[in-house]
C-alpha cells in the first residue's frame, strides 16, 4: 500500500460507520493520523482502536456536528493536539425517509442540520489553518440521490444535491489558497444506513443487488478508495468535482 498520508492529519466524520469507518481505516493504513468522530463515540473508539492495533495511527472523538458549536469545539480540539489539519472528509449523513407530505418538520431539519449545515460550520473552522498551511484537500460526501433523486426521500435527495452545490461553490471559492473540494456520489452501499432502508422497504438486499447492473450494491472500501485518491496528491488538479461511483446503476 503506497503511504500518500505520511505526516499528514485527517479527521473523517461518521468514522464509526459504514462508509466513515473505511475511510478512517484507508487514509491510516496509507500513512495518515486519522481524528474517527462521530457522535456515537463506541462506534468511533472501535474503529480507531482497530487502526491502532493494525499499526496505524487513530484517535476517536464524539462530536455531534449537528451543532455548530460542537463543530468548531472539533476542530478546535484537534488543533490544539496536532496544530494543522490536511484532510476534511465530510462524511457523516443520516436518512429520513418521506415525500413532502409524510416527512416531519423535525426530520427535515435534522437531516438538513447533519448532512450540509456541519460541513458548512466544519469547513469554516478548518479554512483558515489550511490558507495558513499552504492548502489542504476536503472531500465531501453527496450521493447519487442528490443529482437523481430517488421517490419519497426528499429531505435527504435535496440535502444532498445541496452537497454537490457546496463543494462545486466551495471548490471554486477555495481553489486560489490550493485547498481542493471535491465531491462524491455513491449509489446504494452496503453499510447499515442502506439495511436499515432495505428492512423499511420491505426488500432483501439480493433485491438491490439485481438493480445494479454491475450485479451488486457497492462496498465502503470502494468509496473509500476513490475518497483516498481524491484527498491524495494523485489529484492534484481535482478541484470542485463530483464524482459518481455507482456500478452503473440508475435511479428507479
Ligand atoms: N450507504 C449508502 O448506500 C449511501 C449511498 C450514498 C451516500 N451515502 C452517504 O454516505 C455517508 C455515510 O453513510 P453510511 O452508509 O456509512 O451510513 P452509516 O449510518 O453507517 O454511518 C453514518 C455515521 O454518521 C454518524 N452520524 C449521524 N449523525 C451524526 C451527528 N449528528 N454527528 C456526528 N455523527 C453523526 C452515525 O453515528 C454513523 O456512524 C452518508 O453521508 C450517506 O448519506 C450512503
Amino acid at each position: 500500500m503506497s503511504k500518500r498520508f505520511e505526516g499528514q492529519i485527517a479527521i473523517v466524520t461518521g468514522g464509526g460507520g459504514g462508509i466513515g469507518s473505511a475511510i478512517a481505516k484507508r487514509l491510516a493504513s496509507e500513512g495518515g493520523v486519522v481524528i474517527v468522530t462521530d457522535s456515537n463515540l463506541e462506534g468511533a473508539t472501535e474503529v480507531a482502536r482497530d487502526i491502532t492495533q493494525s499499526g496505524g495511527r487513530a484517535e476517536a472523538l464524539q462530536a455531534d456536528i449537528s451543532q455548530g458549536a460542537e463543530c468548531r469545539r472539533l476542530v478546535a480540539e484537534v488543533l490544539k493536539r496536532h496544530t494543522r489539519i490536511d484532510v476534511l472528509v465530510n462524511n457523516a449523513g443520516i436518512m429520513r425517509r418521506g415525500n413532502i407530505m409524510d416527512i416531519s418538520e423535525d426530520d427535515w431539519n435534522i437531516t438538513f442540520a447533519v448532512n450540509i449545515d456541519a460541513m458548512f460550520h466544519l469547513c469554516r473552522a478548518v479554512i483558515p489553518g489550511m490558507i495558513a498551511q499552504g492548502g489542504g484537500a476536503i472531500v465531501n460526501t453527496a450521493s447519487q440521490w442528490g443529482l437523481h433523486p430517488a421517490p419519497n426521500h426528499i429531505a435527504y435527495n435535496v440535502s444532498k444535491a445541496a452537497v454537490a452545490s457546496f463543494t462545486q461553490n466551495l471548490g471554486r471559492d477555495c481553489a486560489p489558497h490550493k485547498i481542493r473540494v471535491n465531491g462524491v456520489c455513491p449509489g446504494e452501499v452496503h453499510t447499515p444506513m442502506l439495511e436499515a432502508g432495505v428492512k423499511r422497504s420491505g426488500r432483501t438486499m439480493a433485491d438491490l443487488d439485481r438493480l445494479v447492473p454491475f450485479g451488486r450494491v457497492g462496498k465502503p472500501e470502494e468509496i473509500a478508495a476513490l475518497v483516498a485518491f481524491l484527498a491524495s496528491d494523485e489529484a492534484p488538479y481535482m478541484c470542485g468535482s463530483l464524482v459518481e461511483i455507482t456500478g452503473a446503476q440508475a435511479v428507479a
